[in-house]
């Protein structure tokens, strides 16, 4: 299974999807953890360029995101894909369309096309998504003595726009397991399991 965690900035999804990831070596399936963008050494160099630049252009920024997901698909992806191997990704192609295609109103259309493009047409099979109010969101990244990235110190108005962008992309998939990110960790990775158990079977 290609598993993929989305949601904004500060809904805890990388903590989720590390505990699942967790949960299926102890049942000793072969998996592996990976996240967009920075799974590569070429993509780190990418992740800290776009995560820190000054006065990006926005279509420089989903570029780069795009040359990440690309290398990331080519080098991580298709080699756990071809081995059988469960795939546990903290992002995917879903959040440019999300940040860049709802965030900052870029094409929607031209997003997809590319993003497709470079997944060879590859979808993840379910995506976790974790439902979050904007504003508990922004606490929460605050809260962590963190040095805050571009996308973090954005507006609640931004993460609106983010949210309804992934509001309007689930309906598009039937393969959504969707988390009130309000709940306790422990309550988010049992829900999460059981719904994953739910998909396995299928
Ligand atoms: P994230 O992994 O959530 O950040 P971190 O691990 O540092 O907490 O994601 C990095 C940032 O990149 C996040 O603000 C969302 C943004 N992003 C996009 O804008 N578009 C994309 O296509 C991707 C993959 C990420």
């Amino acid at each position: 299974m290609y598993i993929c965690f989305e949601g904004i900035d500060g809904c805890g999804k990388s903590t989720l999807a590390r505990a699942i990831f967790e949960q299926y070596q102890q049942r000793g399936v072969s998996v592996i953890l990976t996240k967009e963008p920075g799974s590569t050494p070429l993509g780190q160099q990418v992740r800290s360029m776009v995560q820190y630049a000054d006065d990006i252009d926005i279509r420089a920024e989903f570029l780069l995101y795009a040359a990440d997901r690309a290398h990331h698909y080519t080098h991580v992806i298709a080699p756990a894909l071809h081995a059988g191997t469960t795939i546990v990704s903290d992002r995917s192609f879903v959040s440019s369309i999300a940040y860049q295609g709802y965030g900052r109103g870029l094409d929607i259309a031209l997003i997809t096309e590319i993003n497709t493009w470079v997944m060879h047409r590859v979808v993840p099979d379910v995506f976790v998504y974790l439902d979050i109010d904007p504003a508990l969101a922004y606490q929460r990244i605050h809260a962590r003595a963190e040095t805050v990235t571009r996308f973090e110190q954005e507006k609640t108005s931004f993460f609106s726009r983010v949210i309804q962008g992934y509001d309007d992309i689930f309906k598009q998939y039937s393969q959504v397991i969707r988390l009130d990110a309000c709940k306790t960790q422990e309550e988010l990775l049992q829900e999460c399991i059981e719904a994953l158990y739910e998909y396995e079977k299928r």
